[in-house]
């Protein structure tokens, strides 16, 4: 099992001394201990802790290492997304399922257990949150299992998402070739320990879309815009006790803004708000037209009219809102305080409406946790690399989404 506990960034991608310090010095076994004793104290199971707590220092003694047993795992998973101070949709963190594929190896193998992670998480619609954890050292270098390739064209434009730029181009290095439409599926690249990554095409049934329509404007699906419908982050690692998990993608639903406000929306992404409000008739020739606001708003009342009409889960932020102010009365009557980060917390579309807003948050950084590795942990030229170049911080200026 894989250990990283040196310099470690947390999920806010800033590094954060206070964390450092705190867990730096700590031993394995001194974080092991302190996640077990709040583990089995949450799941009822004090009569247990000495003996574990025993039997995990005899192992670490042994071996260097210790092993979590499933139900660990599972709860691990779930206080680390309880943790996760950028994510408004924490109030279901109990339902999360773990998918343990601790014990598969070869890459064959673990590209099948993305498939079925896709399948299991889709659910027919009714989106369930769940977290497939992988063998030690193994990694996706995917942002997310399903994700849009982007094209560099001669002209300087780009065709598809500006944000997959780099990854695309790592995928067509190893031989993939893209149909080069706005919304091509990028393949997987999977990467056993000190190996060089492998290629994995998605299977195209594992992957389902939402053509974006709007409910009372006719031309807006001419826009040709569309959206997968499950969020799949796999470029973060599970730190759970001490003990990192290089390879656990995990899923919850959208919330509409991310696409519609954003992924779709900004500057740097689709940038289709100039086209939505041209095809509007919206004076864009000054701001004071607020022809950006208008245009949004009609793309985030077409996305949840999408994904509703396909019936796939999906929630807007006001009731994600709400359900946080849930979740932080149900931590409270828990006896713990939540922690989060208000620049993530708060929606990018009329956030003065939430209750978010209002509220201050503190920003420490709990165990367990999920954490950024370096983008596309693969280089050319220097492969097989290995987890040397993964400890930087993802640069970010406010939120990438
Ligand atoms: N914001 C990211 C995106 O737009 C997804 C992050 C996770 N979101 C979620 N609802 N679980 O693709």
């Amino acid at each position: 099992m894989v250990a990283l506990r040196a310099g470690r960034y947390d999920a806010m991608g800033i590094s954060k001394p206070m964390y450092r310090t705190q867990y730096q010095s700590a031993s394995l076994f001194e974080e092991a201990r302190d996640f077990i004793i709040q583990c089995y104290g949450e799941l009822g199971k004090h009569d247990d802790i000495d003996q574990r707590i025993e039997s995990i220092k005899c192992e670490i003694d042994a071996t260097g290492q210790y092993i979590h047993t499933h139900d660990e795992l599972e709860h691990g998973a779930r206080m680390a997304w309880r943790n996760s101070n950028r994510c408004i949709g924490r109030m279901p963190w109990r339902s999360l399922t773990l998918r343990d594929c601790r014990h598969i190896s070869p890459a064959e193998e673990i590209a099948q257990a993305l498939v079925d992670h896709l399948d299991a998480a889709f659910n027919g619609g009714r989106i369930r949150p769940t977290i497939t954890v992988l063998p030690p050292g193994v990694r996706i270098l995917n942002h997310q299992l399903i994700r849009y390739a982007g094209y560099l064209q001669q002209d300087g434009s780009i065709v598809g998402d500006p944000d997959s730029l780099e990854f695309t181009r790592q995928c067509q290095e190893f031989g993939w070739q893209g149909e080069g439409t706005a919304f091509d599926i990028l393949p997987w690249l999977i990467q056993l320990p000190g190996k060089c990554p492998e290629l994995f095409p998605v299977p195209a049934d594992a992957v389902y879309e939402v053509p974006i329509i709007h409910p009372d404007i006719e031309w807006f699906d001419e826009l040709g815009l569309r959206w997968y419908a499950v969020p799949v982050i796999s470029d973060m690692e599970l730190e759970i006790g001490g003990v990192t998990w290089t390879g656990a993608p995990f899923n919850g639903w959208y919330m509409q803004t991310e696409i519609a406000a954003r992924n779709l929306a900004d500057k740097t992404r689709y940038n289709i708000l100039p086209e939505i409000a041209r095809r509007m008739r919206l004076d864009t020739s000054r701001s004071a037209s607020l022809w950006k606001d208008r245009a949004l708003l009609e793309l985030n009342v077409a996305l949840l009219y999408s994904f509703e009409h396909h019936g796939i889960r999906i929630v807007d932020h006001h009731s994600a809102d709400r359900q946080f102010s849930r979740f932080m009365a149900s931590e409270k009557r828990a006896g713990r305080t939540v922690t989060g980060d208000w620049i993530w917390l708060t929606p990018p579309m009329a956030p003065a409406t939430t209750d978010t807003f209002s509220r201050r948050y503190r920003r420490e950084v709990r165990s367990p946790n999920f954490f950024y590795r370096e983008r596309a942990g693969y280089r050319t030229g220097t492969c097989p690399i290995t987890s040397e170049r993964n400890e930087r911080p993802r640069e970010e200026t406010a939120r990438s989404g």
